[in-house]
């Protein structure tokens, strides 16, 4: 059985207080201090709604979907269908046929490039991007420019290292074919003017695909407001379990792109020279799908749901607008963004005496796991000027209190580098 929790106001430390003992993963010491998990812009952890969601389908309920005319398969089938009504009402969307399952957004926007790309994009058609997105928002577009000939061009960045409106505004015309953007940056954690570019690109009738990786999880998001044709998040994020996420589309839009994959589910009939195809949604989910973690997902959305995206939204502010200024206040780091407008990441560096990899390293024997690298942002690091920075991330069961163990464990991080780096210009 879903349990799920009663919808409450939550504000302040109490969504943190009241969700907690929901995580027992948080509830550990990790080289002898208590976890401070602050990685959670590359995943979140699980609730145990979550995974009993999980494991009473493995336990009572497994079959597989769509197939059987026994109980077990109805009820797993059932259960799989009523996961994505749960998430098409989550977004807002029209109906459950606009959701189509996916292993994550990295597939969501291959299944977009190979189907929609391939079919729809001619030598010199142009597609935009932007400097700051994530890898699996870049990789496949060059894939498809590759094989089209399409262009691929980039939104820069402006002073304040956000999203440049008025460069956007410079590149799209009547060759824009596509804008493929990030909501929230996964580095600057800048909240992007989505409205307005999407109702610019749709002004020269191009499509608009969404990345919405770090901002489903944290925010209330409405496609229809939106207006997006496509919007692609993943499930780990938002406290489901891996290899679960989802593409939505616009009924429109979907029912005039082909099959992405072909193989058993998605098809009406098969002969042996030709096939037609399911609808929305099974035309696009070949094979046997991601079932328990379907249904897992759907428990993570009424977990969330019972939170309130509102709540979570304005506690990850609180939360953020705290860090900020403490570390602002430390003179060796670089912040990438603008600290006073962001979601609830930061990415910093104190190149020039610490590695990102060493300062995580040090943060971990201290209990507090960060990410460092390039976040598959190798572009943007590129265009900072760094070649990787560390990251914090927070979501709604971390606290104040462990922000202040992180920003003090930090301090001594960079005091003991410092102290290093001072003896070794002093034996030159
Ligand atoms: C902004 C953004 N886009 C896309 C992705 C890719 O997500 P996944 O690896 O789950 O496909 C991530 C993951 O870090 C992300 O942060």
């Amino acid at each position: 059985m879903i349990v799920v929790p009663k919808l409450i106001s939550l504000t302040s430390e109490t969504l943190a207080t009241k969700t907690r003992p929901d995580f027992p993963i948080l509830n550990q010491d990790i080289n002898g201090h208590p976890l401070i998990y602050l990685d959670n812009a590359a995943s979140s952890q699980k609730p145990l709604q979550v995974m009993n969601a999980w494991r009473d389908y493995y336990e009572y309920d497994h079959s597989n979907v769509h197939r059987g005319a026994h109980t077990l398969s109805r009820r797993a089938t059932e259960a799989y269908e009523a996961a994505r009504e749960k998430v098409a009402k989550f977004i807002q969307a029209r109906s459950s046929d606009e959701i189509i399952y996916v292993r994550n957004a990295t597939e969501g926007i291959n299944l977009v490039a190979y189907s929609w790309g391939m079919a729809n994009l001619q030598a010199g058609d142009e597609i935009i991007l932007s400097v700051m997105e994530h890898h699996s928002n870049i990789v496949p577009w060059q894939f498809v420019a590759e094989k089209t000939g399409a262009v691929l061009k980039f939104v820069n960045l402006t002073d304040t290292e956000e999203f440049d409106l008025e460069h956007y505004k410079s590149l799209v015309s009547d060759r824009t074919k596509l804008v493929s953007i990030v909501h929230i940056s996964n580095t600057l954690g800048c909240v992007n003017p989505i409205a307005e570019i999407i109702k610019l690109a749709h002004d020269y009738g191009a499509k608009v695909l969404i990345d919405a990786c770090q901002s489903i999880p944290h925010l209330p998001i409405n496609v229809q407001e939106m207006d997006c044709d496509w919007l692609v998040a993943s499930g780990h994020k938002m406290c489901a379990p891996t290899g679960i996420g989802f593409l939505y589309g616009k009924t429109e839009v979907l029912n005039a792109m082909p099959p992405f994959m072909g193989g058993g589910e998605m098809i009406s009939e098969v002969y042996l020279d030709h096939s037609t195809y399911a609808g929305l949604p099974h035309k696009f989910e070949a094979g046997t799908p991601a079932i328990g973690e379907a249904i897992a997902l759907g428990a993570a959305v009424d977990y969330l749901t019972a939170l309130g995206m509102e709540n979570i939204h304005n506690y990850e502010q609180e939360l953020i607008n705290y860090l900020m200024p403490q570390l602002q206040a430390i003179p060796e780091l670089k912040i990438y963004g603008n600290p006073n407008h962001r979601a609830g990441l930061a990415a910093f560096s104190a190149s020039g005496f610490i590695h990102a990899h060493d300062m995580a390293e040090m943060l971990d024997q201290e209990g507090i796991a960060i990410r460092a690298g390039h976040h598959c942002t190798q572009p943007l690091h590129r265009y900072l000027g760094v070649s990787g920075s560390a990251r914090a991330s927070v979501y709604f069961y971390n606290t104040k209190a462990e922000i202040d163990t992180f920003v003090s464990s930090l301090k001594e991080a960079i005091a003991f580098f410092l102290s290093i780096d001072l003896m070794q210009q002093q034996e030159e």
